[in-house]
């Protein structure tokens, strides 16, 4: 599989353009509403003074940053706000290549393919670990790919494609084994609240100076457009100490800073969005698993139910999800999702389904028809 270049946009465009109605489970956007407080900061920023217009500090809004250390029990020194999840990885991949000797970069096979793509692009070598049936990539499969090479474990908890969530255990042995082979394990977090097993255990429990955690509030805010997110680094007085005085440099010098009104409207919403708010996204997505799998079941798909995150990934009998499946289904049945093979060689023959519509019913439906 070629990473260079995200084939997401790929199967959207091609549903967009079908000639029929279409259900697009395709991509991660949420589909419902932000919490009260992203519009309340919004509609108060457009006053604010002129002054509040210009650069925010370039490692991120002073209050902002206090919020997402508070909520990570970690010195807020550590928190570099970022250009979504996505620069938070970047910053965390290059730091970790730059400073720990080799140039291997481990990730899991499926994987979310920017990270591949990243690799690639940072002039990594990429090797892909095969998760279990469950999957889940078993520590002892990390352990066995790991070498003097190898610079960065990347671990994706709640996980997209496969839906695996990881518990403290399996946390600490990946920590222990970036340790061991002198190595940075990337753990990105950002589906940290669409946790249906309760499982869900940050790297930065493991409290191992080879961990960053990335996030951002894409997801559990519903805010893709925005470009919010933060990397926890380690601490600066650590052994690792230089990533984040690093990733700071290279965050300023690509972007100088993080979009202020975005920034400020998170901070509102960290500020006054009560916990019933994720429950509820939470709750409302857990609803849309069951109604799929469902669905899954019916027609006699193999798949592995999600413990977390909002993805379906699907294997139908006589039906290998490859991208001309794929098109007959949104021409035929009116479901788009994505060719497994778009993740890698281990979910080739799968068709992930993201799970952010309002329309999970009508797609199980014709899901049940198409594969009658
Ligand atoms: C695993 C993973 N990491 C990062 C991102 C990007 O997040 P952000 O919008 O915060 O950059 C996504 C988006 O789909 C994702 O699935």
């Amino acid at each position: 599989m070629d990473y260079e270049e995200p084939q997401f946009f790929r199967v959207m465009q091609y549903a967009r353009r079908a000639d029929r109605d279409v259900v697009d489970m395709v991509s991660g956007n949420p589909d419902w509403d932000p919490p009260e407080g992203i519009r309340d900061g919004l509609r108060d920023y457009a006053e604010a003074d002129a002054s509040q217009f210009q650069y925010a500090p370039s490692e991120g809004l002073g209050r902002l940053r206090e919020r997402i250390a508070a909520r990570r029990d970690v010195a807020v020194d550590r928190v570099v706000v970022t250009n979504g999840t996505g620069e938070a990885n970047h910053l965390a991949m290059l730091g970790g290549l730059d400073h720990f000797p080799g140039d291997e970069v481990v990730l899991t096979d499926p994987v979310y393919p920017y990270y591949a793509g990243r690799a690639n692009f940072l002039g990594a070598t990429p090797t892909l670990v095969a998760v279990d049936d469950s999957g889940h990539l078993r520590p002892a499969a990390v352990r066995e790919a790991a070498s003097e090479e190898t610079a960065v474990i990347v671990v994706n908890t709640p996980n997209n494609p496969t839906g695996a969530v990881y518990g403290a255990d399996a946390m600490a042995e990946f920590a222990a084994i970036a340790e061991e082979y002198d190595a940075l394990l990337v753990s990105d977090e950002v589906y940290d609240h669409f946790d249906y097993a309760g499982r869900f255990s940050s790297g930065l429990a493991t409290g191992s100076p080879n961990v960053v955690a990335t996030n951002g509030f894409s997801k559990s805010m519903a805010i893709t457009g925005f470009r919010v997110g933060y990397a926890v680094f380690p601490p600066a007085d650590g052994p690792t100490g230089e990533l984040l005085e690093r990733a700071r440099t290279r965050h300023m010098l690509t972007n100088i800073t993080t979009s202020r009104p975005a920034q400020y409207a998170v901070e509102r919403a960290l500020a006054t969005t009560p916990p019933d708010y994720y429950a509820r996204c939470r709750d409302r997505l857990a609803t849309r698993v069951e109604t799929l799998c469902s669905a899954l079941d019916d027609v006699g798909a193999d798949y592995n139910r999600p413990e977390g995150g909002f993805y379906v990934m699907a294997r139908f009998p006589s039906f290998p999800g490859s991208f001309e499946n794929v098109y007959e289904l949104i021409d035929e049945g009116g479901v788009a999702g994505m060719p497994g093979e778009a993740f890698g060689s281990a979910s080739a023959g799968a068709i992930r389904f993201a799970l952010v519509t309002p329309r999970v019913e009508t797609a199980a439906e014709r899901l049940r028809r198409f594969f009658a």
